[in-house]
């Protein structure tokens, strides 16, 4: 068997940081990994919804760090030098922590704009730069921001949330080749509708009518949160060792209509 082969989906003694991991695809990211035995360093602001994500993970070297990352753009990095510093470098990134917009042009104004590009993409690049300084990582390491079919296919009043997601695709390409030479791979996963809280609030907004079509604009019908989890655990391990740069759509068929 090859070495890829041996070491599979193997986590143990590996250390990956999840942001949104109180919440949906950031919380089963944490779940599963964990039960591939990584160590998880949990991310997201509500520390109760921290601590019932770590409740249902297996034991491991895991820590909460609440931490709001709109709000402190600036203090990222230093943030993750501290963590780092406390509890030792990192082989992986995961950036789920993100907000939703639907705002039709005529009511864009600059304060839209900023608050979604904020956690949706400026966290995400001061995040990499954090865990790309000297002593932030450990090889092997790799980097997964989770993006959104909305970052390739169009939908009315999305323009905000899809500018933020794009971002994020070619943002993980310019840094997987700067960060080659360190052997850190970056790479992003766009996900169709996934049932999480963000899709619920969604729902609610937009009514039966509409959101049915949403539905059946998924061939595979709606995304489980774990749909996403498998996809990162894949991303993050040495199976996809020679993948970096990339998109990896996960999205139930929604965009091959
Ligand atoms: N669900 C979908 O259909 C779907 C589809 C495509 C892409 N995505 C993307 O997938 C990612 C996860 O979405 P989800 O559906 O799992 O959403 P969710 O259940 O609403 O979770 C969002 C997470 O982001 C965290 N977060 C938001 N603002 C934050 C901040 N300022 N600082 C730190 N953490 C913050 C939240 O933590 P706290 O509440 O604790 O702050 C929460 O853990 C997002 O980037 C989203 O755009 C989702």
């Amino acid at each position: 068997m090859t070495d890829v082969g041996k070491q599979g989906l193997d986590f143990g003694g590996r250390r990956v940081l999840i942001t949104g991991a109180s919440s949906g695809i950031g919380r089963a990211a944490a779940i599963v990994l964990s039960s591939l035995g990584a160590d998880i360093v949990l991310c997201g602001r509500d520390e109760k919804r921290l601590e019932e994500t770590l409740d249902a993970m297996n034991d491991g070297q895991h820590i909460m760090a609440p931490f709001d990352l709109a709000e402190d753009l600036e203090g990222i990095p230093d943030w993750l030098k501290y963590i780092t510093g406390e509890h030792g470098p990192l082989n992986g990134l995961v950036h789920c922590a993100g907000i939703e917009s639907t705002i039709p042009v005529r009511q864009v104004d600059p304060e839209s704009i900023e608050n979604v590009l904020r956690i949706n993409t400026k966290a995400a690049l001061l995040l990499a730069k954090g865990v790309c300084s000297k002593k932030s990582f450990r090889l092997p390491c790799s980097i997964v921001f989770i993006s959104s079919v909305m970052a390739i296919a169009g939908r009315p009043a999305r323009s905000i949330y899809s500018a933020s997601k794009g971002a994020l695709n070619a943002m993980a390409r310019s840094l997987a080749i700067e960060l080659a030479r360190k052997n850190i791979r970056v790479n992003t996963i766009c996900p169709g509708q996934v049932q999480t809280e963000m899709d619920e609030a969604m729902r609610q907004r937009m009514g039966v009518k509409l959101y049915e079509q949403i539905v059946e604009a998924h061939p595979l019908g709606l995304g489980k949160p774990e749909d996403i989890a498998s996809s990162i655990a894949f991303l993050l391990s040495d199976m996809s060792r020679w993948i970096t740069g990339t998109s990896l759509v996960v999205d139930g068929g929604y965009t091959a209509i």
